[in-house]
């Protein structure tokens, strides 16, 4: 058990980790490409580690070394047509698990099986196994939806995938397999999530083409990526920027925070709400728009979120409940049934948090609503072995009157290694 001592004031300033997201396609797309790509700043998480692990089991050379933000990682690519058959184990890492098939898919040879964590295991995989399919792969998984998958390489149809849901990591999946395929791939979401696939295939040489939700990809002979550096992760920087707002007198500036609107979705919803959050925009890093993110104290009011705010803020909506139980009025989040297959039912462990510590929440099939208290009481609670559910109950700690007590803290380290150290620097 680690305690969360009710905090008086978080003041100051901190860099966040690098960006969990980015890392993983970084590593992947190095892996996928011609030569050496150096990638400063790789995210130094179990996560992200998991990914390395991986690249390296198909035939990457991979060196790292510590970096100023993270780790210096120099990735010698195999080519996109290079992989070797290998079984990965993805450890706890969705974003890999999901990613990487699309490039093995469209070898015309081999076989690899990626299996991981009992998390892992409960997290559906059909969601790529079927648009795969429908490009020409040969994809089994457990019980029709559950890793281990088995990817048996085979020659792939360029195909046009309208996404019933919008999800990143299944369209960064088909356009690495419409990178092998013949012809032209296009997938189509029904609102826009996180575009940094797009942006780093871009910057290696890919060719696609943007218009509205819909992206498409052209086959390509190599991709070259030469050197990435990675931009502040905006999720980690969120339970700070919650924290600031919801915890008496304070002040936190998170610098060099990728700032892609895609991600940023939790910004609009505070200023919503009347929080005092404020994002200064400098410059880029790594084809990403970056810069820093300044949060204060003050009043909530409650707000609705749904549609297309979804997506673009699905890691924080756990930190929107937690702010609505110290908000004025009934806050809801609807359309937001994804929740429920993330490391874990992030619905029902939202809401399980927040009434463990005297909140007033009620689950949705879609999300969830919480009725605004003026602030919680506190009490104890368990991870399930959730990062950002460790982090959640950490934040409630720190705002609540009589201070948390997080069972299973240590699965922060999935993509914060360095959370409880940074806490300490504001406090
Ligand atoms: C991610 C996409 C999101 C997000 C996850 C990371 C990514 O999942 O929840 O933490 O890096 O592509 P979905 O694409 O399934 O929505």
């Amino acid at each position: 058990m680690t305690r969360f001592a009710p905090a008086a004031r978080l003041r100051g300033e901190l860099r966040p980790p690098p960006d969990k997201s980015i890392s993983h396609r970084a590593a992947i797309l190095a892996a996928m490409g011609e030569g050496e790509t150096r990638v400063e700043g790789y995210l130094d998480s179990a996560d992200t580690r998991s990914t390395l692990a991986a690249v390296a089991a198909v035939g990457a050379e991979v060196a790292i070394a510590a970096g100023e933000a993270g780790l210096e990682a120099r990735i010698g690519g195999v080519g996109l047509r290079g992989p070797r058959p290998a079984e990965i184990d993805v450890g706890n890492a969705g974003t890999l698990l999901r990613i990487l098939p699309g490039w093995l898919a469209g070898q015309g040879a081999g076989e690899w099986v990626l299996d991981g964590d009992d998390s892992i295991r409960r997290r559906p995989v059909d969601r790529i196994a079927v648009p795969l399919r429908a490009m020409g792969a040969a994809v089994e998984c457990r019980e029709a939806r559950l890793p281990p998958l088995r990817v048996t390489g085979s020659a792939l149809t360029g195909t046009e995938h309208r996404l019933a849901v919008a999800s990143a990591q299944v369209k960064s999946c088909l356009l690495l397999a419409g990178l092998l395929a013949e012809g032209e791939t296009t997938v189509i979401e029904p609102s826009p999530s996180r575009d940094h696939s797009e942006r780093m295939l871009a910057a290696a040489g890919a060719r696609l083409h943007r218009a509205d939700t819909a992206v498409t990809i052209e086959p390509a002979s190599e991709l070259r990526l030469g050197e990435v550096a990675v931009p502040g992760d905006f999720s980690s920087a969120a339970f700070w920027i919650v924290a600031a707002t919801l915890a008496g007198d304070s002040e936190v500036r998170l610098r060099g925070v990728n700032l892609n609107e895609t991600r940023t979705g939790l910004l609009p919803i505070l200023e919503r709400m009347g929080a005092a959050v404020e994002a200064e925009p400098g410059g880029t890093s790594g084809g990403e728009p970056a810069g820093d993110v300044v949060a204060r104290h003050g009043p909530l009011r409650s707000t609705l979120v749904r549609g297309e705010e979804v997506p673009r803020a699905i890691d924080e909506l756990p930190l929107v409940g937690l702010a609505a139980c110290f908000a004025e009025g009934d806050t809801r989040v609807v359309d937001a049934a994804e929740l429920r297959h993330k490391e874990s039912d992030r619905i029902a462990a939202t809401v399980g948090v927040l009434n463990a510590l005297g909140g007033d929440a009620e689950e949705l099939e879609d999300g969830f609503v919480v009725r605004g208290t003026g602030g919680l009481r506190g009490g104890a609670i368990d991870s399930g072995g959730d990062h950002r559910v460790a982090m959640l109950g950490a934040i409630a700690g720190l705002a609540s009157r009589e201070g948390a007590e997080v069972r299973g803290m240590e699965a922060a380290a999935v993509s914060y290694p360095g959370f409880e150290r940074d806490l300490a620097g504001l406090l």
